[in-house]
């Protein structure tokens, strides 16, 4: 933290002026959810207050001006991706949904008893779940890449792994409890050479936030994001999709937006993007999410990516001077999350001491059981940090921690 020590953003985020336990907030959660700039709370605040309507059908003023924003907000996000077009980005309520729907859209009807997927040992629940579901389903067989001591994927048993069985290779491009970014560009590389026909859906949620996404440059089938990790409102999340592939897709859901023609004999399809969306959308938290990336591209995710990663070499040089704690997930490569365990202390009750000393961590699985048996820990503590933290907010987390170990032990 040489040159910067005064965070630029930290201004953007009303939240943050708060106190908890009537201590001064230091919000280290932002890898869950996180805080909202005023910028995205106003364009919410203000399409309420001046030209709230449904969209896409409506012939008056106001819905004509919302749909054309909402459709403005589908560019934003295609273009924040790099997605060759519009079409391909279908909004849905969340990574999960977006998950669930390939599952079922597209492994339902191209997957078939036998067939093999691969997905990773760090798998959040998410990317896991859905896959079980079509197992039970159809007689999938799922497979793991495994994951190292370091927190790495084991790369060369990906090799092995892949065989002529071989239909989906599905997994996190950064993990949100080891903190590891993946290399998936090399992932996508070898599983191509192996055999074209392979798809692969890579798991943005905890990427986007972090660094720059280019889906046509990685050429991955299907990619996914959750829009309220990137300071954008919850229910709004993103199915990127190869084209060629989401025309062959059935519908997920049926309902009112997805249609072409409804007579009493049958149905006709809309065309993409309009035939996953079913039903009313999440119109202003689209929106918002427009507001969201404008923020995040004005200060650019280059220059975010640096203070984040200043500040994780700072976390976890601190960190590592507490006796007894010790950091899961080691690798060069990694985003600003900081997974830890202190020994004699339980993660929850830390967690909760944290709490009352105005630090908001997070503390359990994370939504990834499946890890945690293989790091051989019940839980963690987790320490997330986002654009607006600062080094106030780790100072804070490491002098809770060294009072929290003094009254645990
Ligand atoms: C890596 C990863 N994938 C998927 C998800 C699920 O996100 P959502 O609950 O918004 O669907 C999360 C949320 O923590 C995540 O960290």
């Amino acid at each position: 933290m040489a040159e910067v020590t005064v965070n630029p953003w930290r201004k953007d985020f009303p939240i943050l002026a708060q106190t908890m336990n009537g201590k001064r907030l230091a919000f280290l959660d932002s890898g869950a959810s996180a805080q909202k700039p005023q910028c995205v709370i106003d364009t919410m605040t203000q399409i309420y207050q001046t030209h709230y309507s449904n969209i896409h059908r409506g012939l008056y003023e106001f819905s004509q001006i919302l749909t054309g924003e909402f459709e403005a907000a589908r560019n934003k996000v295609a273009d924040f991706i790099k997605a060759p077009s519009p079409r391909s980005i279908i909004f849905t309520r969340n990574s999960t949904e977006s998950i669930n729907l390939v599952a079922q859209s597209w492994g339902r009807t191209f997957l078939s008893a036998g067939d093999e997927i691969i997905l990773t040992e760090m798998e959040h629940h998410a990317n896991f779940v859905p896959w079980h579901i079509l197992k039970n389903q159809i007689g999938i067989v799922i497979k793991y890449i495994p994951v190292l001591e370091d927190g790495s994927l084991d790369l060369t048993a990906l090799q092995n792994l892949l065989t002529d069985k071989t239909r989906l290779v599905a997994l996190t491009h950064v993990s949100n409890v080891l903190g590891t970014v993946n290399p998936v560009e090399d992932i996508i590389k070898t599983v191509r050479s192996h055999a074209d026909h392979i798809k692969v859906l890579i798991d943005g949620s905890q990427a986007v936030v972090h660094g720059a996404v280019d889906v046509a440059a990685l050429d991955a089938d299907f990619y996914v994001f959750t829009g309220h990790k990137l300071y954008a409102p919850t229910g709004v999340g993103v199915l990127y999709g190869r084209e060629s592939l989401l025309e062959k897709m059935p519908p997920w859901q049926g309902g009112g937006d997805m249609i072409e023609k409804v007579t009493l004999d049958g149905v006709t399809y809309a065309e993409l993007p309009n035939k996953f969306e079913a039903g009313t959308p999440a119109i202003v938290e689209v929106i918002g999410l427009g507001t969201a990336i404008d923020y995040v591209s004005k200060i650019g995710l280059a220059q975010i990516s640096k203070w984040e990663h200043e500040l994780l070499v700072y976390a976890t040089k601190k960190l590592l001077q507490i006796k007894g704690l010790k950091i899961l997930g080691t690798t060069k490569n990694k985003a600003g999350i900081i997974s830890f365990t202190v020994e004699g202390c339980p993660a929850s009750d830390l967690a909760m001491i944290l709490d009352q000393m105005g630090v908001a961590v997070r503390s359990g699985h994370h939504c990834c059981q499946p890890l945690m048996g293989v790091l051989g820990v019940e839980g963690t503590i987790r320490a997330s940090i986002g654009l607006y933290t600062d080094k106030d907010d780790i100072d804070q987390l490491i002098a809770g921690i060294i009072k929290a170990k003094m009254m645990l032990t």
